[in-house]
């Protein structure tokens, strides 16, 4: 049997991507992807002092779409999707690629982080997603496919990660059961689990050099992987040559999560 797959095989599709700072956004990488294998990109950037940084980008990628979204300001999201609605009318790609915690509780244990850090980190990077999916679900008429990024922290410990572990196991079950609940809409989730990469996010944790070192030296494929990486990664599963795959972490990281 052969799928009714376009060439290339997003044409026309339209994607939300959520999460672009600047060039070396994991975010960046997805929409990229998304565009050179022909979907439709609507863009946000968190706020005025951002907006320098991922207008020309935004621009690059011929984006209709380009619109302010910090997910803790009440009616930012809603105004979101209602363009997307107005302009588009559906939506097909969801990528979730944004992480928060402050600064004093992601660079210490989580044993003394406090109760609101804890609370703002989980809402900003993992309910921020539910909240996006919850609004994105009605637009996915013809199915679609979401995605969220996530990290190795989550499953196993890794001692610089701190609060964001929890977080990230949370955002991780999350896809699972946004999966489960979706699946009749034939909505696919996907959390997506990256090996590390030099961004602006990354620079908030501690010791991240030594931690982009070590996977360099032990990922199984030898090297590092790039944004364009995770990008194709996704594009791939958000195709109908995925249509069967949900709810599971996929790693995009060489290999590194199965070395002990
Ligand atoms: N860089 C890595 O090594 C790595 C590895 C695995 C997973 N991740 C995850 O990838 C995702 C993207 O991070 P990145 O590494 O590309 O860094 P990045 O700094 O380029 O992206 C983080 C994004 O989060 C956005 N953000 C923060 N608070 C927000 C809010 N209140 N509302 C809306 N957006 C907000 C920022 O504006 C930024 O665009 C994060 O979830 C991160 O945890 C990163």
């Amino acid at each position: 049997m052969t799928l009714d797959i376009p060439r290339p095989p997003l044409t026309g599709a339209k994607a939300l991507v959520v999460g672009i700072a600047n060039e070396h956004s994991i975010a960046y990488g997805c929409a990229a992807a998304f565009r050179e294998l022909g979907a439709d990109l609507a863009i946000t950037y968190l706020n005025e002092k951002a907006r320098p940084f991922v207008a020309p980008l935004a621009h690059k990628l011929e984006a209709p779409i380009f619109l302010p979204l910090d997910v803790s300001v009440p009616g930012q999201l809603e105004a979101v999707f209602d363009a997307v609605k107005a302009q588009w009318g559906r939506l097909d790609i969801l990528v979730h690629s944004i992480a928060f915690a402050p600064k004093e509780d992601l660079q210490g244990g989580l044993l003394d982080c406090s109760a609101e850090g804890f609370a703002k980190a989980m809402d900003v990077s993992c309910h921020s997603f539910v909240r996006m999916a919850k609004l994105a679900a009605p637009l996915m008429t013809d199915g679609g496919t979401m995605f969220a990024m996530s990290y190795h922290g989550a499953a196993k410990v890794v001692p610089t990660y701190n609060v964001m572990g929890p977080v990230k196991a949370a955002l991780e079950a999350s896809c699972r059961y946004l999966a489960y609940e979706l699946g009749d809409k034939r909505i696919r989730v996907h959390a997506i689990s990256p090996g590390p990469l030099k961004t602006r996010a990354a620079s908030g944790l501690k010791d991240f050099d030594r931690l982009l070192a070590d996977a360099a030296q032990r990922a199984p494929l030898g090297e590092l992987v790039d944004i364009m990486d995770v990008g194709f990664a996704c594009a791939y599963l958000a195709t109908p040559y995925a249509r069967r795959i949900s709810g599971s972490t996929v790693y995009v990281d060489g290999g590194i999560n199965v070395m002990a």
